[in-house]
């Protein structure tokens, strides 16, 4: 049994060390201040206790006891998985991941990072240990989507991917597909052309926004339609993500349209703002 660690205890972070700690391991979770690891700590419990309440897990506070918030990076010494959710900022990865170096002991340990859109290269060089570093990419929210990326830098020993993949698969009971060091890894560089095709159809008036929505919802069974789930997303995540993978790939195809920079300067957000394409209560 792998005893984790997970660094950051925001959207992603928490959803993690709760699908850990609903596996029944023990989660040490590690948040940058003493306000963060109290934010922190509600979120899971927020989190757990509405799990509990919709009849998905028994006993909330049992899980709960098995997840430890704290404000000091070396409580991972004894980790043998650390996974990293912080800010999607290189410079603040690695410097993290070269803390994580020196403070987790087990000589193979496997440190992964959640990172959206950052080379797992970048991060793996920031360690000693390169080849038991790479990307263990979740969906949110992290207890409902099934999904989980895995991606190998070049230097990643097939030994940490195998047993990555068994920890999603038999710990979590999750779903691991696994790909190549590239920005969007699999579905984020399908899905942020498609939202952004999507968001050009709507500012050139080609189509409301409904009638674009409602043609992916009625005519290809989506969930839902590409400019709702850019709200979803948050239009400031999906700038940020399609800025990688046009800064990775220099295809038009990636580039920010216009109307979703101007949108993120004005601070409409989408669902997190509460007005984005649409408008939320
Ligand atoms: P968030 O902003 O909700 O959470 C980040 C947390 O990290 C904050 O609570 C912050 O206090 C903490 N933090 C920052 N620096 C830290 C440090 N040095 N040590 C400990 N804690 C630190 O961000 P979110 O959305 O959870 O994203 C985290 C990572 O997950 C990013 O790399 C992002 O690209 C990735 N990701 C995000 C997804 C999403 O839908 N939001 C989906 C998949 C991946």
């Amino acid at each position: 049994m792998e005893r984790v660690g997970v660094v950051g205890c925001g959207q992603m972070g928490a959803g993690i060390a709760e699908v850990c700690a609903r596996a029944g391991l023990d989660v040490v979770v590690v948040e940058s201040t003493e306000a963060a690891v109290d934010a922190g700590r509600r979120r899971l419990e927020a989190s757990l206790n509405r799990a509990e309440s919709k009849g998905k897990i028994p006993d909330a506070a049992e899980v709960l006891r098995r997840l430890r918030v704290t404000g000091n990076l070396d409580e991972l010494a004894d980790r043998t998985l650390v996974i990293e959710a912080i800010v999607e900022d290189e410079a603040v990865k690695a410097e993290l991941f070269g803390q994580l170096d020196k403070i987790v002991s087990a000589p193979d340990a496997i440190l992964a990072s959640n990172t959206s859109s950052i080379p797992i290269m970048k991060i793996a060089t920031a360690t000693g240990r390169p080849a038991q570093v790479l990307g263990v990419h979740f969906f949110n929210p992290v207890p409902v989507l099934p999904l989980v990326e895995l991606v190998p830098s070049l230097l990643t020993a097939d030994e940490t991917v195998i047993r990555a993949e068994n920890f999603v698969r038999e710990v979590l009971g999750k779903h691991a597909i696994r790909c190549q060091d590239r920005a969007g890894f699999v579905v984020n560089a399908l899905l942020v052309p498609f939202i952004l095709a999507a968001i050009r159809m709507f500012e050139s008036g080609f189509a409301t926004r409904e009638d674009i929505d409602e043609g992916m919802v009625r005519g290809a069974a989506h969930p839902q339609g590409p400019l709702a789930l850019a709200d979803l997303i948050g239009l400031d995540v999906t700038q940020s993500v399609a800025q990688s993978l046009y800064e990775e790939f220099k295809e038009p195809t990636y580039a920010p349209p216009p109307l979703l920079s101007r949108m993120v300067d004005a601070g409409l957000l989408g669902r997190k703002s509460g007005r984005g394409f649409y408008t939320y209560a």
